[in-house]
Order: structure tokens, then C-alpha cells, then sequence
């Protein structure tokens, strides 16, 4: 058997995330491997990095009850979970490819029910299972067939050659695998909190990648329960899209979602020095000048990445830049925000006014370039060590400065002046007239590379220990480096 260790992920052939990760921690249980590992041992994927801190058994968080599926449902590789029909639909290729999928319960109707998804001639049949009881066992029938499992009675249809709808003709040919980024519950342990946001909690979490079955430390975002159903149907398509297709250095990976049951869970890398915001505010008057620029030129190539593949944010903001242990930029959060949905609720308070766009604000329209304007915004954050933007506005007055006035902020005055004029465009009231990031990207590379050489050559020669105020380096034993949890900032849906 081979142990996770800190810092290294193994193989756990067998074995769930739990028994591992329990065993290691025990005070006197086994050993971490030798240095090095053994020569069986494989060469574990460079994906994680681990948590720098102890974690403690008593620290584990247990997810909320699940719903409770028979064994040979929850293992059966056909059965997707909780996948809206659509995205049942998406799945089945050609005619006869069926799948197993289960319904959420509707507020007010309540019911979940276990549904076969397959693809006929010129459309697609959803059966819902029905289900009874009889002398005490539980059975399943569909059209004239009746089992005792579900599995049995896909089976007897398959034997028979039966339709499972007589209207519509449809027969099951072959089934459809569930794929390998959708995790099961039981292979994610939460740890403790990290963090919260508008969308839900955050926790350090450990999981068993299905493909690889290496455990991998990773943080895990819990979709809030009240959540409605349109977010949640755009949640998982999005994490499917970027499960995908998305890899950048500095975009967030995302290494599966878990939707087998409820709650559902976005599991993603783990970036353990926080968010970009609470660094600047941690480390108020000490953030290199240096240090800004590469900020800026690294999330302005991750959002340059996310333009390229056709992903509008919609949240961009210093808080949803995370740090990696090397403090390289990371963005995060990319499709998740519902505005739309939260502008319906009438709830001006609920949306994170100061970083929309006036048409956003006004026509509630999203496009790549009511993020270039968000952008903008998170530049401007940077370069006031995290400054909440519209220092002394709410966001009612906020909105009317910039709607009625055409109101727009200045940059403090230490920002290097190339810096503003790049960000010159971005904060236009032609959403048209904005460049776009990959030229925003480009320009803010460039004044980093060129301003680099100076501003080191600056460091060097000034006074050690710097004090707050000077743009000084930050001596290492200030840079965090394991996940802290967040001082809970108001969210900025909230203010
Ligand atoms: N992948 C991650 N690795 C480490 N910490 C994370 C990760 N994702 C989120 N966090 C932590 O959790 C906190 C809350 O994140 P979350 O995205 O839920 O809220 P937010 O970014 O403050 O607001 P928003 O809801 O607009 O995204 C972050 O500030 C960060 O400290
Ligand atoms: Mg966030």
C-alpha cells in the first residue's frame, strides 16, 4: 500500500480518500515514505500543491446527509446523477445510447425520481423509474417489466429487446459512461473553511482523482443550497467547459465537480496564499511597485486566456484573483455569477455594483467588454493596496455618478502613468470602443518587462525593512504561505 504524504500525492489503489488521509494524521500511525519515495512508487502529476499546515482528524467537516442511492446505482458507471435533461440530451449520441439520471426534488412537489435518458429516432425519451413495495422488498418497473434493482430491469429490457416507451419506440442499445471529472461525494473530505463568498463556502478539501486515483489536496467550493435552479444548471455547465478546455497558468484549474448528490461541489486547485484582495489589504504600503505590475500583467493574461476561449467572467475583481504558494496570479470564479438572476429580485444590493459596466448596470448587459471594464476596476484595486473602489460611495450613489455623470475614478498617484493609459479604454462608455484584454495583456507585459530592471535596481539600493508607505520589497517572512482563513470581508454583493 502506498501512503499520501504531505506535499507528495500517491496511488491509493482500493482505498477511499478517508482511510488514507485519517491514517496520516494519527499521531504514531505510519510514517511519511522515505525521502524520495520508493522505486514502485510513481511520479505523482505536479497538479496540487498541499496545504503548508497540519491537518487535524478533529478538523474534518462532514458533508450534509446525501440522499441515499443504492450501491449498485451510486457505482454504476451509466448513472450521471444530478444532470438536467439537457445535458442528458448533450451526452447521447446516436440512437439507443441511454444513461441513468436522477431528478432534484421540486420546492412545493417534492418527489426524486431515477430517470432513463435514451436517444430515438429523431429525439430523445426521458422515463422516470417508478418504484413500489410489495411483502416489505422494493421494486422498479417500467412499461410491463418489473425488477428488483434498477439494473435488472435495464437488463431485462436489453434481454428482450423491449422499447421502454411503447409511444415512442425507444430502446436501449448501449449505455453512456458518466465522465471521469465527475466526482462521487465519497472521495472528497473537507477539512476547514477557507473562505465564503456570494456563491457559497470554500473549504481545503483532499480528493481521490477518479482517472489517476492519486489523492490530491484541493479546495472545493460547496454550491449554496438555496441556490437556484438556473445557477445551478449554468454552475455545471460552465465547470464542464473549463474542466475541458481551460489550462493557463494563471486561470484556476479545475479538477472536477461532484453533482452525484447534493450539495453540489466545484473541486479546484488549490491556490494556499488566499485571495489578491486580502494580500494587498494584509500588506497595505508594502506591495512593490514591481510586484503590482507583474499582478497586473499576470491577471491580464489569464483574463486574456479566458477571452480567447469565449469565456465572459462576469465577476472580475481582486477578490476572485488567488494567490499560488509561489504568489503568481490565479483567476478564479470565471461563469459562475448569476446577476441576471439576482437583478431580477429587484436587489440593487445584492449585485457587486462598483465593478459593473453602465450598460450592465442600466441594460443588465454582459459582454468580454463589461469585463474589460471590471478589469480596469481591479486594476485600479491593485494600485490602492485594495482599496474598496468609489472610496466614500455607496452603491446607489456609485451608479448615479457614473450613469447620470459619466463619473469615473482617479488612479492613486503613485501608479506608474503607462499603467493608467493602458487602463485608459477600458472604463469607455462604448462597451466598442474598449481594447481588448489580449491587447490589454500584451501592453501590460510590456511595461512590466521594461520597468522590471529599473525598479530592482531601486530595491537594491534602498534602506532594508521598509516602512509602510515606501513601495518596499516585503521581507519573506511576511509572505503568507499556507491557507489562512480569510478575514471575512463583507462580499461585495452585500454592501
Ligand atoms: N481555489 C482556492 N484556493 C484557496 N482558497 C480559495 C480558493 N477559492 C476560494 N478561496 C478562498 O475563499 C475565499 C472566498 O472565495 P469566494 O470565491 O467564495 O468568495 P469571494 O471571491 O470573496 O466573492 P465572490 O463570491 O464574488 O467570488 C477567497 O477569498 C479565498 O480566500
Ligand atoms: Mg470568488
Amino acid at each position: 500500500m502506498e501512503l499520501s504524504t504531505k506535499g507528495i500525492s500517491m496511488k491509493v489503489p482500493n482505498e477511499t480518500a478517508k482511510d488514507v488521509v485519517i491514517r496520516e494524521v494519527l499521531p504514531g500511525g505510519a510514517g511519511p515514505p522515505p525521502p524520495g519515495g520508493s522505486k514502485e512508487t510513481p511520479t505523482p502529476p505536479p497538479i496540487a500543491t498541499p496545504p503548508q499546515e497540519e491537518i487535524k482528524p478533529k478538523e474534518i467537516i462532514d458533508l450534509p446527509p446525501t440522499i441515499q442511492m443504492p450501491l449498485e446505482i451510486k457505482s454504476c458507471k451509466f448513472y450521471h446523477g444530478i444532470i438536467p435533461r439537457v445535458d442528458a440530451e448533450m451526452t447521447l449520441r446516436f440512437v439507443g445510447d441511454y444513461l441513468l439520471r436522477r431528478t432534484e426534488p421540486k420546492e412545493g412537489i417534492g418527489g426524486q425520481y431515477l430517470v432513463i435518458s435514451v436517444k430515438r429516432e429523431g429525439g430523445y425519451v426521458h422515463v422516470p423509474l417508478s418504484q413500489e413495495k410489495e411483502g416489505g422488498k422494493q421494486f422498479y418497473f417500467m412499461t410491463t417489466v418489473k425488477e428488483n434493482t434498477v439494473l435488472d430491469l435495464i437488463d431485462a429490457h436489453l434481454a428482450r429487446g423491449q422499447p421502454i416507451s411503447t409511444t415512442w419506440n425507444a430502446y436501449l442499445r448501449k449505455p453512456v459512461n458518466r465522465s471521469t471529472w465527475i466526482i462521487a461525494h465519497e472521495d472528497v473530505i473537507l477539512y476547514k473553511k477557507i473562505g465564503s463568498g456570494a456563491f457559497g463556502e470554500v473549504f481545503l478539501a483532499r480528493m481521490v482523482d477518479p482517472t489517476s486515483e492519486y489523492v490530491l489536496d484541493c479546495a472545493v467550493k460547496k454550491l449554496k443550497l438555496e441556490a437556484t435552479m438556473e445557477a445551478k444548471l449554468r454552475f455545471m455547465k460552465e465547470a464542464r467547459m473549463m474542466r475541458k478546455t481551460y489550462k493557463h497558468k494563471h486561470v484556476v484549474m479545475i479538477f472536477g465537480i461532484a453533482t452525484l448528490n447534493s450539495p453540489l461541489l466545484i473541486l479546484m486547485e488549490l491556490c494556499p496564499n488566499g485571495s489578491l484582495i486580502s494580500h494587498l489589504r494584509k500588506n497595505k504600503g508594502r506591495v512593490t511597485i514591481l510586484e503590482k505590475l507583474r499582478f497586473s500583467a499576470e491577471a491580464s493574461s489569464g483574463l486574456a486566456y479566458l477571452e480567447k476561449m469565449n469565456c465572459m467572467h462576469r465577476d472580475v475583481a481582486a477578490r476572485n484573483c488567488l494567490l499560488s504558494s509561489k504568489n503568481e496570479i490565479k483567476i478564479s470564479d470565471f461563469g459562475l455569477a448569476d446577476h441576471k438572476g439576482m437583478a431580477i429580485d429587484h436587489s440593487l444590493d445584492k449585485l457587486p455594483i462598483k465593478w459593473l459596466a453602465p450598460e450592465t448596470m442600466q441594460d443588465k448587459i454582459y459582454s468580454l467588454k463589461s469585463d474589460i471594464w471590471a478589469f480596469g476596476i481591479m486594476i485600479w484595486e491593485i494600485y490602492s493596496d485594495g482599496e474598496e473602489p468609489y472610496p466614500g460611495l455607496s452603491n446607489v450613489q456609485t451608479r448615479a455618478k457614473i450613469v447620470v455623470h459619466d463619473y469615473r475614478m482617479k488612479f492613486p498617484e503613485e501608479t506608474p502613468i503607462e499603467v493608467v493609459q493602458v487602463i485608459d479604454t477600458c472604463w469607455n462608455k462604448n462597451p466598442d470602443k474598449r481594447l481588448t484584454m489580449g491587447a490589454h495583456a500584451m501592453a501590460m507585459q510590456q511595461i512590466y518587462e521594461t520597468k522590471m530592471p529599473l525598479l530592482i535596481n531601486q530595491m537594491m539600493t534602498a534602506p532594508q525593512n521598509p516602512v509602510a508607505g515606501t513601495n518596499g520589497p516585503i521581507p519573506p517572512e511576511q509572505v503568507p504561505n499556507s491557507p489562512q482563513p480569510e478575514p471575512q470581508e463583507p462580499s461585495a454583493f452585500l454592501r
